[in-house]
């Protein structure tokens, strides 16, 4: 434990808060004035929304987290001791529950005592900063807020370092955002540094389908959750009630769809955008992809990122990867070689 009175944690703003605001209004009107109506996963995550997922994970359909829990119990080593890095940097890090694993690891396998949690979810990222801090006195946490789409460039380097992201919430991006986020990875990885993804194998529909519908229905309540973020945020008066939780399986994209759809026509009006929004009865907004892997889909993901997969560890029922990336070595270019 850590006396009182050191001052472990810091956590600053990667963007202003207004920068924030003014991007979701941006965000929202375009989502809520498209042919289909969408909205961004980033926006579930107020301290509730972080909560429900929190919830989510100890569900017993929602494997993910177990599963990349045994691998990273098992792994956590092996993985630090092949990097030995100054600095653990978590994008999306929510409730940091995992990191214990990879934070002892880090303590085991180098010199490195710096954690940096990255997420937009500000509740989240002080409750998880300072649980850390007081479980290891030896840890410096500083923990950012922000969106690490944008980002992830600005985060200051102080070493070595291992990039985490983790729970498979990479698969909450598309394919081209996908490919941008992991460029932008790859462009903050030099040399010598790491990356670790975890990421959720294409299996069984119902076992898949099941994780995002189960029977408590904590997975509704958390995608309903991004309504009462907005009619908060932006003073809407969206009917919560009038929606419900919709999820199914999309073989073309492999991917968990999840959406809101309106069991009535709805007129709704947001204020800070000054917009009305009507919803026809049946009508879907669209709220998250949650993308599923193959380990071929991976190293070819990795690749067009300029990134290696260097191993690729599963959990015993095999649904489950954590990968372990770093840039590819600089290809030789023809055109300079010296003639002999
Ligand atoms: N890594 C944790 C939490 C996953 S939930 C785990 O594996 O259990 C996804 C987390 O990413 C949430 O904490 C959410 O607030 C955060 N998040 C989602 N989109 C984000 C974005 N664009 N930038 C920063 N954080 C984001
Ligand atoms: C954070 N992310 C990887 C979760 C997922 O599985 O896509 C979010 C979630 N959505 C519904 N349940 C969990």
């Amino acid at each position: 434990m850590r006396s009182g009175g050191d001052a472990p944690v810091t956590v600053t703003h990667l963007t202003a808060p207004t920068d924030h605001r003014a991007q979701m209004i941006e965000d929202v009107r375009h989502g809520l004035t498209a042919y289909r109506k969408h909205l961004a996963s980033k926006y579930f995550y107020d301290a509730r929304g972080s909560e429900l997922f929190d919830q989510i994970t100890r569900l017993p359909e929602y494997y993910l987290t177990r599963a990349e829990t045994e691998i990273l119990s098992e792994r956590a080593d092996e993985i630090m001791k092949d990097v030995q890095p100054d600095e653990l940097i978590e994008l999306g890090s929510g409730s940091s529950h995992k990191t214990h694993l990879l934070v002892e690891a880090m303590y085991r396998s180098s010199t490195g005592r710096r954690y940096v949690p990255v997420d937009i979810s500000e509740e989240a990222l002080r409750t998880a900063a300072s649980r850390l801090c007081d479980d290891y006195e030896w840890l410096e946490v500083e923990g950012l807020v922000g969106d690490y789409v944008p980002d992830l460039g600005k985060i200051r380097r102080r070493g070595r370092r291992i990039i985490v992201f983790l729970g498979s919430t990479i698969g909450n991006y598309v394919p081209t955002l996908r490919h941008s986020l992991l460029r932008s990875v790859a462009d903050a990885l030099e040399p010598g540094d790491g990356f670790v993804l975890g990421l959720d194998l294409v299996k069984d529909e119902p076992t898949m389908i099941a994780a995002y519908d189960d029977a408590q229905g904590v997975s509704a309540e958390f995608n309903k959750n991004i309504l009462y973020v907005i009619n908060r945020e932006l003073g809407g008066d969206i009917p919560v009630d009038a929606f419900e939780h919709v999820t199914r399986f999309d073989r073309e994209l492999a991917c968990m769809a999840q959406s809101l759809r309106a069991s009535r026509e709805v007129v709704a009006n947001i204020r800070a955008l000054d917009l009305a929004v009507t919803f026809i009865a049946g009508e879907e907004i669209h709220t998250e992809v949650s993308c599923k892997f193959s380990k071929p889909q991976v190293e070819q993901e990795f690749d067009a990122a300029g990134m290696r997969l260097d191993s690729w560890f599963m959990d015993d029922g095999e649904g489950f990867a954590v990968a372990v990336a770093s840039l590819q070595p600089p290809q030789e270019d023809s055109n300079l070689r010296q003639p002999n």
